[in-house]
């Protein structure tokens, strides 16, 4: 099975246009050691012909366009067999209406997604008057599916603990299956994924979901709770918007040492995060824990 990362930054990307912070400024000036980097998205694939998208950035058109995997092989079409999503986020959601000019649209969300995308974004009935979309309903009880057209790939959903978009009306009570992680396998090799880019909390349930990974593609959105308040950019800490950060007790880096075995890569990455300059001591950090940073263009095999 192929992974290829589409978009490795979290919302706005890096650098995010309006954004002049360290990493920002400096990845514009060329004096940054680091990567620009599109928003969170990921394809998966066990022919190389067939693709899942799981999740469908702003940035999707740029994505496929340096990807000749999703390109067309006909006069029209795509190596984009269906679109799979985590949550009903903008940066997970909003490249849904740049596939318009294409065949009806193959999505599977949770029903929670489908109606985020139906009331407070609704874009579901926006691309009704294009493409349209054929919807399939991801069940959160732990049974697994498959995309149709695609061969030798298994998923299954797995509910979080993070936060649905800012317009949902349960922002501040979420509830199971507004944001899902996946274990993608490989029905040929039984290896596996776990892709979660929002992750908030590991509980029991999802500990045990990432201890039978064989890579884990996780939250690596912040490196401190408090880092967009503390670099003047944001008012809110990571874990008032669903983000476990890299650090503090409990934190990301401290969790994947509970799974030595695994390949473990963070995804989601938002501008801000020091992780970004790979010259940092902060990424120095990670590479003596193991851990990778996702970027634009980097492929899994499993
Ligand atoms: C998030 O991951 O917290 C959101 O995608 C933020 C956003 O809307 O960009
Ligand atoms: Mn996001
Ligand atoms: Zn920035």
């Amino acid at each position: 099975m192929r992974v290829k990362i589409l978009g490795s930054s979290a919302g706005g990307g890096f650098p995010q246009w309006n954004c002049n912070c360290r990493n920002c400024a400096g990845l514009r000036a060329g004096t940054l050691h680091a990567r620009p980097r599109s928003q969170s998205s990921i394809a998966v694939s066990s022919d190389g012909k067939r693709w899942i998208v799981c999740n469908a950035s702003p940035d999707i058109l740029a994505q496929i366009r340096c990807t000749p995997e999703l390109q067309p092989t006909q006069l029209r079409g795509s190596g984009i067999a269906a679109v799979v999503l985590t949550d009903g986020q903008i940066d997970h959601a909003a490249g849904l209406l740049l596939l318009r000019e294409g065949e009806r649209l193959p999505l599977y969300t949770t029903e929670l997604v489908r109606s985020d995308l139906t009331e407070g974004f609704p874009i579901l009935g926006l691309l009704g008057h294009f493409c349209g979309v054929d919807w399939h309903c991801i069940a959160i009880d732990g049974r697994s599916f498959r995309v149709d057209g695609v061969v030798g790939v298994e998923l299954e959903a797995l509910p979080l603990v993070s936060k649905p978009a800012p317009f949902s009306p349960r922002r501040d009570a979420p509830q199971p299956g507004d944001n899902i992680g996946l274990t993608i396998r490989d029905q040929d090799s039984r290896r596996s994924l776990f892709y979660a880019p929002g992750l908030a909390e590991i509980g029991e349930k999802v500990r045990g979901e990432m201890a039978g990974a064989d890579c884990l593609l996780v939250d690596g959105t912040f490196w401190t709770d408090d880092e967009m308040i503390r670099q003047g950019v944001g008012r809110k800490r990571a874990s008032e918007i669903g983000h476990l950060p890299q650090t503090g007790p409990g934190g990301m880096i401290e969790r994947l040492r509970e799974f030595p075995s695994a390949r473990r890569v963070l995804i989601h990455i938002n501008n801000t995060n020091p992780i970004l300059d790979e010259d940092s001591e902060e990424r120095l950090l990670l590479e003596r824990e193991g851990i990778e940073v996702a970027f634009d263009g980097m492929e899994l095999v499993l």
